[in-house]
């Protein structure tokens, strides 16, 4: 069983559908016809994705979306909309779904879209809030003005997404669904780049972003027991960000400051020969 999906849908052809072809594909599928029926499913079992009409006679689609949002933050979404759902489609958008199926969808793109949803959440992206604590409209109106700027320019992707990362801190699903519209490319183009150069991030940082060195030279120094006094510290793990905000914890493999081992760099500063206590006073720095 490759994943987990729930179809909602109040057209029993359009379940029947995605059963048919979606579990020769290897995913373990089941069916609400209604938001109701759905919400009662999902309250006793967990699913990979859901994937939902967004215009069903007792309950709008967008209404199960939100209960989704707030109540199974690790559940992927994807809408099924035809023309009348069209309008809703904007307001979907705001809350992070992965993608749209139009109806009537071919099998090939439903098996598209679903194994691109389900690449999202191997990639450990955690849908967690409307895109408004993401990025403020300031920064969507910025992102627009350099897309259209960069668009249909050959190479343009690369400088877009530093643009952007440099706009926002970090590269959400929302924002690269963004991107990929502004240069109309496919987003599985735009999440490619992303995941493949780790100077970008899909995770948010915090307003100080602490990088231990666990790097040859800096293992052998005791940067574990570094780390570990840090995520102690912060109360937070690798790639975890502190409630307030204020701290995020990341581990590198070499800051090329070996003579300095064990390293840490807090923003752009770095801090050398750093032991369990100086971890502490580094922190102390930036209260
Ligand atoms: S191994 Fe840590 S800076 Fe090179």
């Amino acid at each position: 069983m490759v994943g987990k999906i729930l179809v909602v849908d109040d057209e029993p052809v359009v379940i029947k559908s995605c059963e048919r072809i979606l579990t020769p594909e290897g995913y373990s599928v089941d069916s609400a016809s209604n938001g109701k029926e759905a919400i009662g499913i999902l309250e006793k079992n967990g699913y990979d994705l859901v994937i939902t009409d967004l215009k069903m006679p007792d309950m709008d689609g967008i209404e199960l979306i939100r209960w989704i949002r707030n109540s199974r933050l690790d559940t992927g979404v994807v809408v099924i909309t035809g023309y009348p759902s069209q309008e809703s489609i904007r307001d979907a958008l705001s809350m992070r779904i992965i993608d749209y199926l139009p109806k009537p969808f071919s099998p090939e793109l439903l098996v598209e879209v679903t194994q691109k949803a389900m690449e999202w959440k191997k990639a450990g992206v955690v849908i967690e809030a409307p895109p408004h604590d993401e990025y403020s409209e300031e920064a969507a109106r910025q992102l627009d003005s350099i897309t259209k700027k960069y668009r249909n320019k050959p190479g343009s992707l690369i400088p877009v997404l530093q643009q952007a990362q440099e706009l926002v801190g970090y590269l959400p699903p929302s924002l690269q669904k963004l991107i990929a519209r502004g240069l109309n490319i496919p987003v599985s183009e735009v999440h490619g780049v992303v995941s493949f150069y780790s100077f970008f991030t899909m995770k948010p940082k915090g307003k100080h972003n602490v990088r231990v060195c666990l790097g040859t030279a800096c293992y052998v120094k005791g940067a574990e027991e570094i780390l570990k006094r840090l995520k102690d510290e912060l109360n937070i793990d690798i790639g975890g960000i502190t409630s307030d905000r204020k701290y995020s914890l990341e581990s590198v493999r070499c800051l090329g400051a070996c003579g300095l081992a064990p390293v840490v760099v807090v923003d752009k500063d770095t801090y050398g020969s750093v032991n369990r206590v100086k971890a502490t006073d580094v922190l102390k720095e930036y209260e």
